[in-house]
């Protein structure tokens, strides 16, 4: 699975910000036909993410296109208008059952089967915005064309009827649920947006904080928001150092018959060396992109 440490929007019909993003080493493009775009630019969205498709060269940056809400009555037309253009991925919002995937995952089947693609090339990520959308996380997160998971706090927020805060507290419930849902079937949980984007010292803070709760990247919305985001979704040199200790330490321990050790004044064992691998894990994926 690719490294999806900052996912960037931008509106469809924005040719401008498309092109703007193949500057900005993002890992994650993803051109929107959703809320980023007016209802009367709905038909001016896919053609215009249709010509990036195909014209433009984005380097390592992934390619998604954000389709409507499934029941909006645009989102078939979309999946449609944009297949043909081979996305890297289609990000579907506000999913509330494993049913919606599977509509999703059987257009993009017969579009993989027209035009000799493998199957479940195209990758797909959904988006969980509601109440019901966490409620039913359990099977959501069992689909296997699904690569992860994008939280979207402000209409989870306005879904639940929580007043948004600073400090957030009002979506640690949800944010943790899709954490480990993702975590149990191994998926990437990716964390909702920081709307704030002038202040880059918040944006910093708000994806050290959601890096440690266990998410794998954050959605981000301005260029300004990318380098501070991939950062804070990079194993810092300090941890990579200390992970390569903890795996090189416990094979020589492991050869003695040990399995818990001590190493600068801390006791470490299994989940100590897996976390390890997880951090070298991600750095290689990091370093890759
Ligand atoms: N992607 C790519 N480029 C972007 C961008 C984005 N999301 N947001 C801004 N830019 C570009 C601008 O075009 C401008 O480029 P230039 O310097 O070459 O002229 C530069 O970055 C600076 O932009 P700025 O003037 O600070 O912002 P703005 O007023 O043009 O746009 C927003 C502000 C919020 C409207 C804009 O960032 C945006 O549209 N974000 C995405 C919104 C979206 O897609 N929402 C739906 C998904 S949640
Ligand atoms: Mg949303």
């Amino acid at each position: 699975m690719c490294s999806r440490r900052a996912l960037l929007y931008m509106p469809g019909d924005d040719w401008k910000k498309i092109t703007k993003a193949l500057t900005l080493d993002v890992d994650c493009i993803c051109m929107d036909m959703e809320d980023g775009v007016a209802l009367n630019q709905k038909s001016e969205a896919r053609i215009t993410i249709a010509k990036a498709l195909l014209e433009l060269d984005f380097g390592t940056s992934e390619k998604l296109l954000r389709i409507n809400a499934i029941g909006s009555g645009l989102e078939q037309d979309d999946l449609q208008a944009i297949l043909p253009y081979c996305p890297d991925g289609i990000v579907i919002p506000k999913i509330e059952s494993l049913d919606q995937i599977q509509w999703g995952s059987e257009i993009i089947k017969s579009v993989e089967l027209a035009n000799d693609w493998p199957l479940n090339s195209i990758r797909m990520l959904v988006g969980i915005e509601t109440a019901k959308g966490v409620l039913n996380l359990k099977e959501i997160v069992t689909h296997p064309r699904l690569d992860g998971i994008l939280f979207g706090g402000e209409d989870f927020a306005t879904s639940i009827g929580a007043t948004r805060t600073d400090s957030s507290i009002e979506l640690l419930y949800a944010r943790q649920a899709i954490i480990m849902a993702c975590a149990a079937y191994g998926l990437q949980a990716i964390d909702t947006l920081t709307i704030d984007f002038k202040d880059i010292e918040r944006v910093r803070r708000e994806a050290e904080f959601g890096a440690m709760l266990g998410f794998s990247g954050k959605q981000v919305i301005h260029p300004n928001q990318v380098a501070p985001v991939q950062a804070a979704f990079t194993p810092s040199d300090k941890s990579i150092a200390y992970a390569k200790s903890v795996v090189e330490v416990f094979e020589s321990r492991q050869q003695e018959g040990r399995g818990a050790f001590e190493l600068d004044g801390k006791m470490i064992d299994m989940p100590h060396l897996k976390k390890a691998l997880r951090v070298l894990d991600r750095a290689k994926a990091a370093e890759e992109k």
